[in-house]
């Protein structure tokens, strides 16, 4: 349980996780408790408890656990703390990491499919695929080396028969970039239904990538 003056120091930061939270259910791109959410505090991330849901989670639950560590004892951080610690460790860029089970994402994440640039969205994510880390158990450290290497040059990424996950400088754009990962994978596998799908080349992509600086959420303040 973290002391009144830690709770006061990042009460703000707390509502601001269990409102994404909420706004993964709302969206639909949560499916039952399997979420989690983690947003840097000083020298360390705080980051959604495991196994409760979201309707329910207060924010004394929220955990705080530094980036050089494992959890304080006592303390119940989701089962994927190694991946948003490693993300956030790996990649300065990163302030806020969103991982879910959304449908569409999920799927092509089962077929072990990455999302090739079929529509010039794609940028969003940093390149011209979103790629599929391969399998590994969920929470294990295996996991996050394959999360943080389908992350290089990225900024989401999909996990086999697992997920998917998005990362940004902020909570609003990692949200952000969730949501329309999940968008693409449904737009992928709807146009797999119709044949193979023809992609963008990666120099279309670049372009694309150069005038999008600063899209979506917070603008050029990216
Ligand atoms: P929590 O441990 O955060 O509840 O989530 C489980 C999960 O999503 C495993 O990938």
């Amino acid at each position: 349980m973290p002391s009144t003056s830690e709770l006061a120091s990042d009460k703000a930061k707390r509502h601001q996780i269990i409102d994404a939270c909420r706004e993964m259910n709302r969206l639909g791109i949560n499916q039952g408790t399997s979420g989690n959410i983690s947003l840097r505090h000083d020298d360390g991330m705080l980051i959604t408890p495991t196994s409760v849901p979201y309707d329910t989670m207060h924010v004394d639950q929220i955990v705080f656990m530094r980036l050089d560590g494992a959890p304080p004892a006592r303390q119940r951080p989701s089962s994927e703390w190694r991946f948003h610690r490693d993300i956030l460790k790996a990649r300065s860029d990163v302030n806020a990491v969103v991982h879910a089970h959304p449908p569409y994402a999920t799927i092509l994440a089962i077929m072990g499919r990455e999302i090739p640039a079929v529509h010039y969205m794609i940028a969003c994510a940093g390149g011209d695929t979103i790629r599929c880390a391969p399998y590994a158990t969920f929470g294990t450290e295996e996991l996050s080396r394959h999360a943080v290497t389908a992350l290089e040059n990225r900024s989401a990424c999909l996990l086999a028969h697992h997920g998917m996950i998005a990362a940004g400088s902020s909570l609003a754009k990692a949200m952000w970039l969730a949501v329309e990962v999940e968008t693409l994978a449904r737009q992928y596998h709807g146009a797999l239904q119709i044949g193979t799908p023809p992609v963008l080349s990666k120099a279309e992509i670049e372009i694309v990538r150069t005038r999008m600086a600063g899209y979506g959420v917070g603008g050029s303040e990216n």
